[in-house]
């Protein structure tokens, strides 16, 4: 495997992604792993200013590199993934990490301050309504004043159910479609009124 200046592995790991897939398709609900132009578009707001990050549903690591590539050094990424295959995957490639073997529930446990954003790869629109209000309503619990939740989506609504928008008082912006990746998807980006 070769690496960039920020740690970014060139090797892809599709093979354990189709095969976890296939054990487990109601977990990972996805076609394949992210697109290297998806991965882009859910850190193009990140940077060194945004302090700790937490990655929700990391899988085989495919958008975790763009956020280090973002210039988030290792030891302020905390990664929540239950998957055991892809966890030591991940402890394997991003070793000073904390790597979480949790639900994404729990992201509020995360062992790290000052955390400016919440990128996620997982499959919310799929999950109950009460799942994703645990999920999202952690998320900007941790996170500080201004925090973003970046999530993306297959469909053509915003990935996080209304009730839970409401409650939160959520507002997004939403990029483009990326058409290079399977299936197309937009990137939605969330944050709280002020
Ligand atoms: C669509 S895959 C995305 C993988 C990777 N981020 C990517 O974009 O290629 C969804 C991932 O979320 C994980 N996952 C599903 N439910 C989860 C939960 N409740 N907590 C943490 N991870 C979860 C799955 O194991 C899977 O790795």
């Amino acid at each position: 495997m070769t690496t960039t200046e920020h740690e970014m592995p060139v090797r892809n790991h599709l093979g354990l992604f189709m095969k976890q897939l296939v054990r487990k398709p109601g977990r990972i609900v996805a076609l394949a792993p992210s697109s290297t132009g998806l991965a882009r578009e859910m850190v193009r707001e990140l940077g060194p200013e945004t302090g700790s990050v937490i990655e929700l549903g990391s899988g085989t690591g495919k958008i975790t590199s763009h956020i280090l590539a973002r210039g988030i050094p290792q030891e302020r990424l905390a990664m929540f993934e239950l998957d055991d295959a892809f966890c030591a995957l991940l402890s394997q490639e991003f070793p000073r990490a904390a790597v979480m073997q949790l639900s994404a529930e729990r992201c509020d446990e995360a062992p790290l301050d000052d955390v400016g954003a919440v990128v996620s790869g997982l499959p919310l629109l799929s999950m109950p309504t009460k799942v994703q209000r645990r999920i999202v309503g952690g998320a900007f619990r941790k996170m500080r004043p201004g925090g973003i939740f970046v999530q993306f989506t297959y469909g053509y609504r915003p990935p996080i159910d209304r009730p839970v928008r409401e409650e939160l008082g959520l507002s997004w912006t939403v990029s483009p479609k990326v058409y290079r990746n399977i299936p197309p998807a937009r990137v939605y980006t969330f944050r709280r009124a002020a």
